[in-house]
């Protein structure tokens, strides 16, 4: 047989290259390719001339009941899973490393073995005494759960089929290793072949598995992304170091609908559910001031306000500041542009930041205008109403275009104690929720009408 050569592979995304380089040409991360020792096994080998069995096929609608979930009693949790745990399901859970993954996931076990599910919590990151004394800081000392400590994925595997637990937590995937696989824990090959053995098991014994995966930035160890596509749900707990927010977000879910997000705040005792995120966002919200926007966004199925809040200075710099934390940069230079060609009104030479407050990230093209209000009454110094909430996707020719669940946004206003709010023309609404409702069909018509500009 032909000998192998090694391959490179970039730890970001996974792509493999034929030769080193400083580059990964698939994903564009920088000093992330690594060399690798080929997997001894080749698929095919032995297969040669062997007859392989036909499998049955059978027709879509046999009946299916629908899958199997546990609750574990933490809401937040339950929801972005998709309404509980589906059982021989796979869960990536990834996040930044110290933002709280191994907290979360430590109250989730805890509050499944509380309900009956046997439970087990594999830490190879730290020792059973360290988390033993976390959990008796959170007060989950008492829930019965099983914990190991342990990298060694071969005698992991031989403790699961000895225990058969309905739940197995992984803390973290990139410390396993798999002796059949000759490269260092953490690389790309192990990553994959220890996900892979613990994905199967899951699937054959109905065990769901929970992996955590920590989102590396310098390229020496894997991240979660390379094994997204071997399991059914990827949820990342996000947040600000500064904010004691934290987000889980759904951004793959085969067993529910994606993009679902559940609000935590981090306190000395553990991660505490936020069951109405809006009011957390806008409670630090003083007087109306200008550059302040408070955007109804939409998160997955639930309604959320934040505060949009800009600053505009004139700049020293040739190309001047363009800081955007929290919404997408690219789509905020293009409102910037639209704003300055279609509405004549030009930001060159202004510095410009932009900011979501709480930390939170919002991802919806509904949030244009928000930011384009903001912007404006940055620039123009005068402040919003404060009991306004404003939506809608604005289009390059500056129209505005109307967005979905129009009348779960506003129900949720107008519970806060919010009485108006500005929507494209074209938003089909009822006007139920007692909402004052003012739409407008383009940015200039807005300009004009909200700032006295044109
Ligand atoms: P951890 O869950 O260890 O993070 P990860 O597993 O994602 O690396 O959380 C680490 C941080 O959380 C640590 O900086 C301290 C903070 N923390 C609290 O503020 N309160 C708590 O009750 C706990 C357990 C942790
Ligand atoms: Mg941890």
């Amino acid at each position: 047989m032909a000998k192998q050569s090694a391959i490179f592979r970039c730890a970001e995304c996974g792509a493999t290259h034929a030769k080193w380089s400083g580059r990964c040409d698939a994903c564009g991360a920088w000093n992330s390719i690594h060399e690798e020792a080929p997997i001894s096994t080749t698929p095919g080998s032995g297969m040669k001339g062997a007859k392989g069995k036909v499998i049955p096929l059978t027709a879509l609608d046999t009946k299916e009941t629908p899958p199997a979930r546990v609750k574990s009693g933490m809401e937040e949790l339950d929801r972005v899973l998709g309404g509980g745990l589906v059982a021989a399901s796979a869960v990536l859970v990834g996040g930044d490393p110290g933002i709280g993954k191994s907290t979360l996931l430590l109250q989730a076990t805890a509050s499944f073995a509380r309900k009956g599910v046997k439970a087990l919590y594999i830490s190879g990151e730290e020792a059973a005494s360290q988390v033993r004394m976390r959990a008796q800081r959170l007060g989950l000392a008492d829930a019965p759960v099983g914990l190991g400590a342990e990298t060694s994925l071969r005698d992991i595997l031989t403790t699961l089929e000895a225990e058969r637990p309905d739940l197995v937590i992984i803390d973290s995937i990139q410390t396993m290793w798999s002796d059949n696989v000759d490269s260092a824990p953490g690389s790309v090959s192990q990553l994959r072949a220890a996900a892979h053995e613990l994905v199967s098991f899951a699937k054959k014994r109905g065990t769901a598995v929970i992996l955590v995966g920590h989102v590396t930035k310098e390229g020496q160890i894997a991240g979660p992304r390379v094994i997204e596509h071997m399991v059914d749900t990827v949820l990342y707990f996000e947040g600000e170091r500064g904010h004691q927010f934290r987000i889980l977000r759904a951004v793959k879910n085969r067993f529910g609908p994606a993009s679902e997000i559940g609000v935590f705040e981090m306190t000395g005792a553990g991660l505490a559910e936020v069951a109405n995120p809006s009011a957390l966002f806008l409670s630090e919200r003083g007087q109306p001031a200008p550059g302040s926007a408070v955007f109804a966004g939409i998160e997955g199925t639930r309604p959320v306000l934040t505060e949009i809040q800009a600053l505009v200075a004139p700049s020293t710099l040739a190309s001047p500041r363009r800081t955007v934390v929290g919404l997408d940069s690219g789509r905020i230079s293009t409102i910037l542009a639209v704003l300055e060609s279609r509405c004549g009104i030009p930001f060159a030479g202004l510095d410009v930041f932009l900011n979501v407050a709480g930390g939170m990230k919002v991802v919806e093209p509904a949030a244009d205008l928000a930011a384009a209000a903001a912007l404006l009454s940055a620039r123009e110094d005068v402040a919003l109403p404060a009991d306004m909430v404003i939506f809608g996707e604005i289009s390059l020719s500056g129209a505005l275009r109307p967005v979905g669940q129009t009348e779960n946004r506003l129900k949720e206003a107008a519970k806060l104690g919010f009485s108006q709010a500005i929507a494209p023309s074209g938003t089909k609404a009822e006007g139920s929720s007692g909402m004052s409702l003012r739409k407008l069909g383009d940015l200039v018509t807005f300009t004009g009408e909200m700032f006295g500009a044109g």
